[in-house]
């Protein structure tokens, strides 16, 4: 297992759109996945996208117990979807404020559906189906625009961004 450097913004890696896997259950994927975990864990993200530790391929995790840049958020169990997809099943849209590891020291407020289903598959090729709302929700649309070469900077509206603490432990979150 590997703690790789988050690939920044400017990085043409982040605005390319990234290829479906197409081989399940293949050693490189298992340690590719546990790559983004170990990267995700290490750097205090709620969700990771493959193309942020350097590879575009349509993979993304999402989850946490506990994170101090978004406290009193509901932990939300480790999700690993490949080639994702989402529903959404209510478009309302609502805006709060995030951030993204590829982006360090900055958060922005940017509008989201409010909850969608995400299917895709598991690391073995198996289906799966989740149900998501609100901050779930949020980072389901986060991390999917990561596969299409989008970062939350494009959809900030009025430029409203703002600062955060940006030490290189603490880094800012999907
Ligand atoms: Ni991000």
């Amino acid at each position: 297992m590997t703690i790789t450097s988050v690939v920044q913004e400017g990085n043409p890696i982040l605005f390319r759109i990234s290829e479906p896997v197409t081989q399940f259950g293949t050693v490189e994927l298992k340690s590719l996945i546990a790559d983004m975990l170990d990267t995700m864990v290490a750097t205090q993200g709620v969700g990771i996208a493959a193309p942020q530790i350097g590879v575009n391929k349509r993979i993304i995790l999402v989850g946490f117990e506990k994170n101090d840049r978004y406290p009193g958020r509901d932990p939300i169990p480790l999700q690993v979807v490949v080639n994702p997809q989402l529903e959404i099943v209510d478009p309302t849209l609502e805006k709060d404020w995030e951030g993204c590891l590829s982006v360090p020291g900055r958060q922005g407020c940017v509008p989201r559906h409010r909850a969608l289903v995400c299917k895709g598959f598991d690391p073995d090729g198996k289906p799966v189906r989740i149900e998501a709302s609100g901050f779930h929700a949020r980072i389901f649309q986060h991390e999917c625009d990561h596969l299409d070469g989008r970062l939350f900077t494009s959809r900030v509206e009025n430029d409203e961004f703002r600062s955060i603490q940006s030490s290189s432990e603490d880094s800012g979150n999907e």
